[in-house]
C-alpha cells in the first residue's frame, strides 16, 4: 500500500556553522529556535527553528567526522534534505524500495527529533536526500 506523506515535516539545510545559519534564519527572516541538539556520534550540532507546521533543521559540523562535511565541501552549504512525515515509516520505505530507491541502512533510525527516520540516496530520487520520519 502506498503510503501517502503528511506534510513535509522538516527541511534539513546545512549550514558551515550554527553561528552563520542562525544569523540568516533567525536573525534575517525571523524564525525562533525552539532547541538546539548536539549528535557527537553524527558530529552534528542542529538547530530547530519552526516556520508553521514545518520545522526548519539547520545541521551544522560538529568536530572532525561530520556526517555534512563531504555536503559542505561539495555545496558549500543549503538544502540538504526533505523529510516527508508519514504513519508508518517501514511501509513507505517498503514501497520506495520496490520503486527501486536506494534506501540508506538496514533499518529506521532514531532522528535528531526523536522519531524513527530513514532515508533514500539522493542518486535515486532526482538528486534530493529525501527522509521518511514516523508520527503516528
Ligand atoms: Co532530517
Amino acid at each position: 500500500m502506498t503510503q501517502e506523506p503528511k506534510r513535509i515535516n522538516h527541511l534539513g539545510i546545512a549550514v558551515k556553522s550554527l553561528e552563520e545559519g542562525l544569523a540568516v534564519w533567525r536573525d534575517g527572516l525571523g524564525l525562533k529556535v525552539e532547541k538546539l541538539v548536539e549528535m557527537p556520534e553524527k558530529g552534528l550540532k542542529i538547530a530547530f527553528l519552526p516556520c508553521g507546521e514545518t520545522m526548519i533543521e539547520l545541521l551544522a559540523p560538529l568536530g572532525e567526522q561530520s556526517e555534512i562535511q563531504a555536503f559542505l565541501d561539495k555545496r558549500g552549504g543549503g538544502l540538504h534534505h526533505v523529510c516527508l512525515e508519514v504513519t508508518d515509516v517501514g511501509a513507505a520505505t517498503a514501497h520506495a524500495s520496490a520503486q527501486g530507491f536506494a534506501l540508506l541502512g538496514k533499518e529506521p533510525t532514531m532522528g535528531a527529533e526523536g522519531y524513527p527516520v530513514r532515508f533514500a540516496h539522493p542518486k535515486s530520487t532526482a538528486g534530493t536526500l529525501v527522509e521518511w520520519l514516523e508520527k503516528a
